[in-house]
């Protein structure tokens, strides 16, 4: 039985599919069998893997259970009975949090009513995505999101920067590598939730 992982935040655009395709392809480098599943109706995923499918053994796109992890891609929910389907299919859910940003981080309270409703998945943590470093709103909103974070007990990974700035580019490693490493954990220290104790 594979874990399950999904991606999910109440907004659109915040990073969803990005880090689904990005993260799946740090996972399948480091050697594990990996399958990305698109639940979004607007099949974005699918659509981006069409025209730019990777070629890495061990990653493919498809609902396949025959892998070590599935990551599942959805839609924007505003919609709480779709979201707790969401949670309650998964093992574990990671919430990218464009920014961070007001729209973004005001959004995480009601992402955690869900949680607590669904009693399905875990949170491994918020992952910051397009971060300008030195934007003074992403340095006000990255406080708050630890605020918030440190009241949940929630983890915050390291952010992944704006890629389409030159200035967030990074000499030291994978921008998904930390949510790598922490998945990685997660498969060796944590059975599935699907599986009979
Ligand atoms: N780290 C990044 N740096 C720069 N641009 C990014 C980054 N991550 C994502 N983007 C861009 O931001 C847009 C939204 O990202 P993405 O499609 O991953 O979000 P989403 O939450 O899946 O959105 P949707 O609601 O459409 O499903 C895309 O155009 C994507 O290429
Ligand atoms: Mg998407």
């Amino acid at each position: 039985m594979s874990t399950s992982l999904t991606v999910l935040h109440p907004k659109g655009g915040v990073g969803r599919s990005t880090t689904v395709y990005m993260l799946g392809a740090e996972l399948a480098l480091r050697g594990h069998r990996v399958a990305l599943i698109d639940r979004d109706q607007g099949q974005h995923l699918s659509r981006i893997w069409q025209v730019y499918p990777l070629d890495i053994p061990g990653l493919d796109l498809g609902d396949n259970e025959d892998v070590d992890l599935r990551i599942i891609d959805t839609a924007p929910e505003v919609d709480s009975a779709r979201a707790l389907g969401y949670l309650r299919e998964a093992d574990w859910a990671l919430v990218p949090v464009k920014g961070p940003e007001a729209g973004s981080v005001l959004a995480l309270p009601l992402l955690m009513e869900w949680l607590d409703q669904a009693n399905g998945a875990r949170l491994i943590g918020f992952l910051p995505t397009m971060h300008h470093v030195r934007r003074a709103e992403s340095k006000q909103w990255m406080a708050e999101l630890h605020k918030l974070a440190s009241a949940y007990g929630v983890r915050v990974f390291p952010p992944v920067g704006n890629l389409s700035t030159l200035a967030a580019y990074r000499l030291d490693g994978h921008p998904y590598a930390p949510v790598a490493e922490a998945i990685e954990h997660t498969l060796v220290t944590t059975p599935s939730v699907a599986t009979p104790a």
